[in-house]
């Protein structure tokens, strides 16, 4: 049976033109919807797909505005009996915290999968088509339920919460961590690693149109107390510091961070290295920090705020988030 898709479109360079099929530069969020689909459909597709659009902007734009519009599209299309799955176009800049934040967000009932492409639409070797064809594929197979919010790039499938932008150029752009990739995917073929893990099929945290103000402070070598406490400011409800090495920092950032934390703000130990778990380390529970394990400052930023939004604030729940339970 062929399955019923929706696709809500946001832009990006898989809708992006250049007007030169070797130029390097060119606009992202250019094609809309409907011609992507023309366009789309004379791959002979087994699905049928309808459009949506949500957006079509550059994903360095993309924030709670769009996000807000996004996540009760998506929900909308669930709840069809109708649509077996959803496909989600999507810049690459951005693109690992909208899943992120999706996968958190949605239940996992029927897949959800973000696609996007590292070349305009009329660019020599083109990856969105079969990044597409590929989204097709996964967003088309029952078993992808149960597996939260996908992503497909490059022919491999990511977990939302493991994928991250590597690279800024080329189609290996994306990499998954701790795990790599959860499958490998073609126009033609899904092989799956492993079952489903979602324990439930439920949304693991509540919707908020509202998500609270948390700064990444990137830490460096030479920084002082007194610029890190100016970059958190005082509105913020959270911090994720973007600590070097395994989340570390100097002393007296330490000390303006315990002070930050005594006031009850959120402050969450991230990482700055490319790959590399930050866990709890012994004087966590004495300056009430929060170890952001295997997610990078960005996406410890939404899980951050996801968590806050849902009215956990003490240390030890926001730890259990961070954890994945
Ligand atoms: C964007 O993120 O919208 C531009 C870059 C891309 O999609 O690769």
């Amino acid at each position: 049976m062929s399955a019923n898709l929706t696709v809500l479109a946001t832009g990006g360079t898989i809708a992006g033109i250049a007007g030169s099929a070797i130029g390097h530069e060119y606009n992202a969020g250019e094609i809309g919807i409907d011609a992507y689909l023309e366009t789309v459909g004379g791959l002979g597709l087994s699905a049928t797909l309808s459009g949506r659009q949500i957006a079509n902007i550059d994903s360095a734009d993309m924030g709670p505005q769009v996000w807000n519009a996004l996540h009760p599209a998506i929900c909308e299309a669930l709840t069809d009996e109708g649509c077996h799955g959803v496909i989600v176009t999507h810049g690459t800049d951005t693109l690992e915290e909208t899943a992120f934040l999706l996968d958190l967000t949605l239940p996992a009932h029927k897949p959800v999968v973000v696609v996007g492409a590292m070349r305009p639409a009329d660019a020599v070797g083109y990856d969105g088509l079969r990044n597409f064809a590929n989204a097709v594929r996964v967003a088309s197979d029952r078993s992808a339920a149960g597996r939260g919010v996908l992503v497909v790039m490059g022919d491999r499938v990511f977990a939302a919460r493991d994928v991250r932008k590597v690279r800024t150029r080329g189609s290996e752009a994306f990499r998954g961590f701790p795990r790599e990739s959860v499958g490998l995917v073609t126009p033609a073929s899904l092989d799956w690693f492993g079952a489903p893990w979602r324990a439930s099929m439920e949304a693991a945290f509540g919707w908020r149109d509202d998500l609270p103000p948390v700064p990444v402070v990137y830490l460096h070598a030479g920084i002082s107390a007194e610029d890190v406490a100016r970059q958190i400011g005082r509105e913020a409800c959270g911090v994720v510091i973007a600590g070097v090495g395994e989340g570390n920092m100097p002393e007296a950032v330490r000390r303006v961070l315990r002070e930050v934390a005594a006031r009850g703000v959120a402050v969450v130990r991230a990482s700055r290295a490319d790959e590399g778990l930050v866990d709890r380390e012994v004087d966590d529970t004495a300056n009430g920090f929060i170890a952001a394990r295997a997610l990078n400052p960005q996406k410890a930023r939404i899980l951050l705020q996801v968590v806050l939004a849902n009215e956990k604030r003490a240390p030890e729940d926001i730890q259990r988030a961070f954890d994945g339970r």
